[in-house]
């Protein structure tokens, strides 16, 4: 019988990746401070994406899970938040009208701040400091006043999600994603490419679906599915002490909820059973996610999935596979199988990002297109033959130009990665190669769903 829950228990347990402050009353003051800040999501908010990610479950609807590796406050910018939901929003319709699927979107932002690092400290020209843990703890800048842990940094974590989560609330609502819009998030610097070509056609045609619906009488101002869209927040549930002091208590139904995001994700090097990220995820009753590395087994996975689903609620759990292109058709099926025969409810998805980080010959952290789409194709594959549905895909994107992954049509060459290497921890798709893999997936998609008799035109929707 596991000890009864609360927002603190987590403190008791052996704990991983774990800032060192030099001064904890200085940090109990901001955690006691952001204890009294508005919560940013409401709970009722993230008991409907737990809905959706229950339709996910069932193969009515997929997942589209992206944006920053981490954000942080050097590119805190209306614009960098604006073209990220724009990626998102085209992404959403490659695969909405390609696959006829309602897709779920969830952001990695207003909150993703906090990284896991596999080492403490850092040595550059024989000087070793910290590890830089992402903005929320320290900076990225190498010296000693940088790479120290600084906790009013969780002040203005909270605040750039407040503002970041208010504006992607507002285009979410306020117009911006409208479906007549679709051919103006097409970005300049994508239009001209053969992604840009193949999304206006895309764009084209849904116009004049649309221009159809509103001959029936649907239109902006009868539909709000046309009008707008839902958009959920998530991050990395990695840094606890502020995540404890979002934790709120729902007065609707007197449970606690983790309200700095609607959805919050165990890392793959923080999945320990008897660890404190688990105890802290088991109690609130956000949809969660658990990521999957090769190094899980799947009699690990079950006592996880067991500690955090216990009433094996859908929509609860999503397990995001990130097990690099070449273990995935090995260590995949093994969990699948451990899954099915458990009758375990959970979303499958599909992260090929975090097994496929390598390093340039010129120094650089990059991941190559081709092995990214291999991962995606492979893990869809796999589902296809465990019989199991593949639910939906995690990326680290960005809507910016960036030259941090290797390949995609635009071809970013090894060469050319530092014209535009931004990114303050992993390698992000641009805007090009993100919609390049949209494409992708919704050709394997609608495979998929033709293949297990999900793509039944009873179950076709046109969500936006
Ligand atoms: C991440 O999603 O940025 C991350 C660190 O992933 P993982 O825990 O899978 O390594
Ligand atoms: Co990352």
């Amino acid at each position: 019988m596991l000890d009864k829950w609360t927002p603190q228990t987590w403190r008791d347990l052996p704990i991983k990746q774990v800032p060192g402050y030099a001064n904890e009353t200085a940090l109990n003051n901001v955690e006691e401070t952001l204890r009294r800040f508005p919560p940013l999501v409401f709970a009722g908010e993230a008991r409907r994406l737990r809905e959706r990610l229950a339709d996910v479950a069932a193969g009515k609807a997929f997942l589209l899970q992206g944006g920053d590796c981490a954000e942080s406050f050097a590119e805190f910018h209306p614009n960098n938040i604006r073209d990220t939901f724009k990626v998102l929003l085209q992404m959403a319709v490659v695969l909405t009208f390609g696959a006829a699927c309602p897709v779920v979107k969830v952001g990695r932002l207003a909150g993703q701040f906090a990284k896991p690092r596999s080492s403490d400290s850092e040595t550059q020209n024989g000087v070793t400091l910290p590890s830089y843990r992402g903005d929320i703890i320290n900076g990225l800048e190498f010296d000693e006043t940088g790479r120290e842990p600084d906790p009013q940094r969780m002040v203005q974590a909270y605040s750039q999600s407040a503002a970041t989560l208010n504006l992607l609330r507002a285009f979410a609502q306020g117009g911006y994603a409208d479906l007549h819009r679709v051919h103006a998030w097409n970005q300049d610097f994508v239009a001209d490419s053969p992604q840009g070509e193949r999304y206006r056609e895309l764009a084209d045609r849904l116009t004049e679906t649309l221009d159809f619906m509103a001959a029936c009488g649907l239109n902006s101002d009868t539909t709000p599915q046309i009008r707008e869209t839902e958009f959920y927040t998530s991050h990395e549930a990695l840094f606890l002490a502020y995540e404890e002091a979002l934790t709120r208590i729902d007065s609707t139904t007197g449970e606690w909820y983790d309200c700095s995001a609607h959805m919050v994700w165990i890392g793959d090097r923080t999945r320990q059973l008897d660890g404190a990220h688990v105890e802290f995820m088991r109690g609130i009753k956000n949809p969660i996610g658990m990521k999957c590395g090769p190094s899980l087994e799947p009699d690990d996975m079950l006592r996880l999935i067991e500690r955090l689903n216990p009433k094996n609620e859908p929509g609860r759990l999503t397990l995001i596979t990130r097990m690099g292109s070449d273990q995935v058709e090995k260590k995949l099926p093994p969990l699948i199988r451990a899954v099915r025969r458990e009758g375990a409810n959970v979303v499958w998805c599909i992260d090929p990002m975090h097994g496929n980080t390598i390093s340039s010959s010129t120094g650089y952290k990059t991941r190559v297109f081709g092995r990214i789409l291999d991962e995606v194709h492979s893990a869809f594959a796999v589902h296809l033959a465990e019989g199991s549905y593949a639910g939906g895909v995690h990326f680290e994107l960005t809507g910016q130009n960036v030259t941090e992954c290797i390949g995609g049509a635009q071809g970013v060459s090894e060469a050319s990665l530092s014209e535009n290497y931004l990114t303050h921890c992993d390698p992000r798709l641009n805007a090009s190669q993100a919609l390049e893999l949209a494409f992708e997936i919704a050709e394997a998609l609608k495979r998929e769903r033709q293949g297990s008799g999900l793509g039944n035109p009873s179950r076709l929707a046109i969500a936006s």
